[in-house]
């Protein structure tokens, strides 16, 4: 078994649905399984021309590859019955190819009803947060135990270990949301419930000897969403927001901006093992031509994009990732 791990670095909205794409692309993939989150998450992917936002269902669906939501996943009924509706109505077959692993929670209305009430940390209002809480209080429903749902079950160790059809399973674990909202290594309580880590891949029933890439996906600048004071006072984020168009794939809301912070990046590599480093939004900086990060408490200035790019690339040496800088529009 192989399986390589697509994991966002910052507060997700990094861009890991088109570093998936792109791995699907050029990869024969087995199965691609979502291993976070539920439908708080957004990804946006360009396929054959036409745009796509898909919360619950995995990229693999756009290649004719066996598509997980899997157990480390809290799944809204409705939303991913929509989404499938919506994916088939654009001309993509989901037919055997969409599955729910059986131990997948469910988001309830009443999770949605309560999530609905947040004022604190800013949530997507989609569930997450109680749906976890109900997890991993014993109180939870599961995806088998929904009746709706029978045509979509799959069971994890016997699609990957006991009775598989494929001689040898490849495996994309597609991630949700990123290192700085993870449950435990983000910012507490600004956080989304759930193992946005690779720690968080392997919990979906893969022994982590079958993990091979670790990519990891950053922006050149961070952007974040919630209710926490994150975006910095100089008028030129506004600008980055406009360029970059950073604004939610779920709820619509403006990101705030704010310069990469290295030292948390250092940390999301270090923990995560990522071995292949894609950095997004390189020609967002370029056309407001400002290239700053902050290196602990310290801003540095670069002018210009190579200076950037190789201040970060000869910073990183010693972690020995791959990296790529790529544009908002560019393919890796
Ligand atoms: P929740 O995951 O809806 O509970 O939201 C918790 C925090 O994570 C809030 O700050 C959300 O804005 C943020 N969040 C959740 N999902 C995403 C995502 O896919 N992209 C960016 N931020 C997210
Ligand atoms: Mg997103």
């Amino acid at each position: 078994m192989i399986a390589d791990v697509v994991v966002d670095l910052q507060y997700g909205d990094c861009g890991k649905g088109k570093v998936s794409h792109h791995l699907c692309r050029t990869n024969d993939y087995t199965h691609v399984i979502r291993y976070n989150g539920g439908c708080n998450a957004g990804h946006t992917i360009y396929h054959e021309g036409e745009k796509f936002v898909t919360h619950h269902i995995p990229c693999g669906v756009f290649f004719g590859v066996k598509s997980i939501i899997g157990p480390g996943c809290v799944v809204n009924v409705k939303q991913f019955m929509s989404e499938i509706e919506e994916l088939n109505s654009k001309g993509i077959k989901t037919e055997g190819m969409i599955y729910i692993a059986s131990n997948a929670h469910i988001i309830t209305d009443f999770h949605l009803a309560q999530d609905g009430q947040d004022e604190i940390i800013g949530t997507t209002k989609r569930g997450n947060g109680p749906a976890y809480r109900d997890k991993y209080s014993r109180k939870g429903m599961r995806a088998l135990d929904m009746p709706e749902l029978t045509d979509y079950i799959i069971d994890m160790y016997n699609e990957l270990h006991e009775n598989s059809e494929f001689e040898e399973v490849k495996i994309l674990f597609e991630g949700a949301q990123g290192f700085g909202l993870d449950i435990d290594w983000g910012d507490y309580p600004y956080v989304t419930s759930s193992h946005c880590t690779v720690g968080g891949a392997i919990l979906n029933g893969v022994p982590p000897k079958a993990i091979r890439d670790i990519w990891g996906v950053a922006k050149v600048y961070e952007t974040y969403v919630g209710s926490k004071l994150f975006e910095g006072v100089d008028p030129i984020f506004a600008k980055i927001r406009e360029v970059g168009e950073e604004f939610g794939a779920t709820t619509g809301r403006p990101r705030q901006v704010n310069w990469l912070d290295f030292d948390l990046l250092k940390m999301a590599i270090n923990i995560n093992g990522v071995n292949k480093l894609v950095f997004n939004k390189m020609d967002v900086l370029d056309e407001i031509k400002t290239w700053n990060l902050y290196n602990g408490i310290n801003m540095f200035e670069f002018t210009k994009s190579e200076d950037m790019q190789y201040w970060i690339t000869e910073m990183l040496k010693d972690t020995d990732v791959d990296i790529v800088f790529s544009g908002n529009k560019d393919r890796i």
